[in-house]
């Protein structure tokens, strides 16, 4: 059975159960309202049989922590579809096909997005080196030992989250940053999970031992999408079509990889950002409680939440992979075809139930290809994009929905 106990599930069971709700205004794809509906769902339904989460569940079928966690919603879609035959043909063997309704392939979807999310715990050896080769030592003390210009660091032990350091570093980094120029020493950067390590070095040499470490939440993207209205990022930075220009557009940026390196990203460009915003007179925001977190969950789920497509190549791709020999597309009568009339079945509101629909329905799909000798199709999560992007301008034109 799946065991809890793996790291990355250990610490995603931990951030959820604490979790308040993680629901995204999506554009395209609306978020479940808790990944961890996602992953009741890969149990119920009978993934986990086949398919393990980093090396914990079944073996019939590829390790989907390994090879889907880096993958884009679509991505994660069309590889389910690409695969529908041998996953039909190892269930054949005394199980049912999951059914999936949109809500819940969201939640699958949505799940398997996140595993990218929770990083390995950092190395205490790996800190250490951190700790004296970006000039920590030389202005902070921790369990005794560094210099004395800044804050010893002690406390930052009972934090579970290298989150919670990034944004301490980023409330007092204009003043900090000062005076690091002030010695001559170089502004740190970070990159991989070297906040993480920085982290795991301050617990394992600094007296202060909690009880209970103080573990940050997930972040929630919902939130963290009203943080960056209120601390004013769209000032500077376009999001979804919206804001200024000064700053790179993030929606154009990859955040779906670790929370520690997202945090180290914020914090390299910060010294550029601080000085965009004493030249415009903005004051520079400081984040407080989950803030930091809610703001990187939400730059996270970027991705995820928004997937472009293109009409032109969508429809190209609707007569070139055969839909076309089998779906009606507009006022041609329905009867010649033995598909429904994409553009009247109900329920295909959005990319995600088209995907479900897709999935609940391929094993019918595919006898009938094989009736009419049509290959069946395979599809890059891109193809797929534009393929649903056409079936719902298709659905537009008729119903006027959306
Ligand atoms: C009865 C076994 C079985 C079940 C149940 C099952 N799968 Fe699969 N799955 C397979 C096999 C076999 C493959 C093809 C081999 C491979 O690529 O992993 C596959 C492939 C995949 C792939 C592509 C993997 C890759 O690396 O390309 C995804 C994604 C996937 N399955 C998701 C799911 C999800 C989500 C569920 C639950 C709704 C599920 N599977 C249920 C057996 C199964
Ligand atoms: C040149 C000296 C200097 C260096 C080097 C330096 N800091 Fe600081 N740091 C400071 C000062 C000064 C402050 C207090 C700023 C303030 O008062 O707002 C500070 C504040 C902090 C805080 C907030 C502490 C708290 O209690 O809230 C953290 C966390 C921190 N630094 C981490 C680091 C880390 C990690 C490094 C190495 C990557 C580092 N600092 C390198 C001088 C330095
Ligand atoms: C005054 C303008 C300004 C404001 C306000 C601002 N930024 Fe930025 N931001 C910038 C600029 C300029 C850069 C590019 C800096 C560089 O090139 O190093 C940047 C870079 C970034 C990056 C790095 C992107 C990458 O390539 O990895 C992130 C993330 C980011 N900002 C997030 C935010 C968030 C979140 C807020 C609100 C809390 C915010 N910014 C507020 C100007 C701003
Ligand atoms: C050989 C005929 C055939 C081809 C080719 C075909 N389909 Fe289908 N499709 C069907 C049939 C039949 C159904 C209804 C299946 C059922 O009732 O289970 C269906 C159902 C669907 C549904 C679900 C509709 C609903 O009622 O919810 C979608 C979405 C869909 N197809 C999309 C596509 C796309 C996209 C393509 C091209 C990649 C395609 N189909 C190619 C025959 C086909």
């Amino acid at each position: 059975m799946f065991n809890i106990r793996s790291k990355p599930i250990k610490y995603l069971i931990l951030f959820i159960l604490l979790s308040p709700l993680v629901k995204l205004m999506a554009q395209e794809i609306q978020l479940p309202s808790q990944p961890l509906e996602g992953q009741k769902l890969f149990l119920s339904k009978g993934c986990v049989k086949c398919h393990s989460i980093f090396g914990e569940g079944g073996k019939v079928g590829a390790d989907l922590g390994r090879t889907q966690a880096n993958k884009n919603t679509m991505d994660i879609v069309a590889a389910m579809w690409n695969h529908s035959w041998e996953m039909n043909r190892a269930m054949l063997r005394g199980q049912d096909v999951p059914q999936l309704s949109p809500q819940e392939m969201g939640s699958i979807l949505s799940f398997l997005y996140y595993l990218k999310y929770f990083d390995e715990p950092g190395s205490p050896s790996e800190g250490k080196k951190v700790f004296s080769e970006k000039g920590c030592i030389e202005c902070h003390q921790v369990g005794g030992i560094g210099g004395k210009s800044g804050p010893a660091l002690d406390t930052l032990s009972i934090y579970a989250s290298p989150v919670f350091l990034a944004q301490k570093m980023w409330n007092h980094g204009r003043r900090m940053v000062r005076k690091i120029k002030q010695k001559g020493l170089k502004v740190p950067r970070f990159k991989d999970n070297e906040m993480a390590d920085l982290l795991a070095y301050l617990q394992s040499v600094s007296p202060v031992k909690p009880s209970l470490p103080r573990y940050s939440f997930p972040g929630s993207p919902q939130r963290g999408e009203r943080i960056i209205k209120e601390k004013g990022c769209l000032k500077c930075h376009r999001v979804n079509g919206t804001g200024g220009k000064i700053g790179p557009n993030l929606s154009e940026k990859r955040f779906h990889e670790g929370v520690t390196k997202i945090a180290g990203r914020m914090w390299n460009h910060a010294p550029k950002m601080w000085k965009k915003m004493e030249e415009l007179g903005i004051q520079p925001p400081r984040f407080q409680g989950n803030e930091m977190a809610d703001v990187i969950a939400y730059l996270y789920f970027l991705g995820f939440k928004s997937i472009p497509g293109e009409l032109a190549q969508g429809e190209k791709l609707f007569h070139e992979k055969g839909c076309i020999q089998c779906h009606a597309i507009d006022g041609e009568t329905d009867s010649k075809k033995v598909g429904p009339n994409l553009a009247r079945t109900k329920g295909l509101n959005d990319i995600i139930s088209i995907s479900a629909a897709m999935w609940n329905h391929n094993i019918k799909m595919r006898e009938e290809m094989k009736k009419q000798n049509i290959p069946f199709p395979r599809f890059s999560g891109e193809d797929l994009s534009n393929l649903l992007r056409y079936i719902r301008s298709l659905r537009e034109q008729e119903n006027g929905d959306e």
